[in-house]
């Protein structure tokens, strides 16, 4: 298992930067060796600045997003045109400004009254473009980006839900209590299974969580964050100083 490699910079902006770099280089290198790269965008507002620098030179000359298969970590369940979806934020910041075809942009449908099926239906469209069978073992993406929220969440798996445990499925509908509904979420069986995960975390609010995740006991059900351990895959933080302040490292 890969150990987690911990990168510090000065700020959310630095950390954006060099997030925008590693997601170029490993862009690059999966068409090189692949002929396509896969990757997972997290939601929430850190990668907003990210998904921005990708859209604009020199990174956005630097892909070939006709070969980059763009799906989402997680989704809310509002529509794709709510000011809460992750799919809008990353379409504004990014998506709208860059070639990618729209039939390599694979949203989440959560706002689907059934988000069982939403997903379900997710999962087969996993299968589907990365070519595996839909009830096999989950596919490795090239790259996941996620975010970690002050509980320690990441993607939508957040303390005490029922996702934290899922073992099979790849994608799940995770009732949230604190926000009192549901999400739609990738798993830990797919997410350990990247070639890479990269956590961007900056902001004071993240400095105790993360290094109780980090440097802490196992506390899972606590710490989601901790389920994530690409078993054959890198472990990349890329962390600002008022996240990383409170660790021993
Ligand atoms: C979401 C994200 C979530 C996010 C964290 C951190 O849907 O909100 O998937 O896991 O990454 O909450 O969010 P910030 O980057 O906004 O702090």
């Amino acid at each position: 298992m890969a150990e987690s490699l911990v990168q510090k910079f000065a700020d959310a902006e630095a950390v954006s930067r060099a997030a925008a770099e590693e997601v170029a280089r490993r862009a690059r290198e999966a068409v090189s060796a692949r002929g396509r790269f896969t990757i997972a965008l997290a939601g929430g507002s850190t990668p907003r600045r990210l998904y921005e620098l990708l859209a604009g030179p020199p990174f956005r000359e630097q892909i070939d997003w006709s070969k980059m298969e763009i799906f989402w970590g997680d989704e809310r369940s509002v529509p794709p045109d709510h000011k809460d979806s992750n799919f809008r934020m990353a379409r504004l910041a990014m998506l709208d400004m860059v070639p990618a075809p729209a039939s390599n942009v694979h949203r989440i449908h959560a706002e689907q009254p059934d988000r069982y099926a939403a997903a379900r239906d997710y999962q087969a469209e996993i299968a589907r473009v990365l070519g595996v069978a839909v009830t096999g073992e989950p596919p490795a993406f090239d790259l996941v980006l996620l975010g970690m929220g002050p509980d320690a969440h990441t993607a939508s798996l957040f303390p005490g839900t029922i996702a934290l445990t899922e073992t099979s499925r790849w994608v799940v509908a995770n009732y949230v209590d604190k926000f009192a509904t549901y999400r739609v979420t990738m798993t830990a069986p797919i997410l350990n299974r990247s070639r890479c995960v990269m956590f961007l975390v900056a902001a004071p609010d993240k400095a105790a969580p993360l290094a109780e995740v980090l440097e802490g006991p196992p506390e899972p059900a606590r710490l989601p964050s901790q389920l994530i351990r690409p078993a054959g895959g890198e472990l990349v933080w890329l962390v600002d100083h008022a996240a990383a302040s409170r660790l021993r490292q």
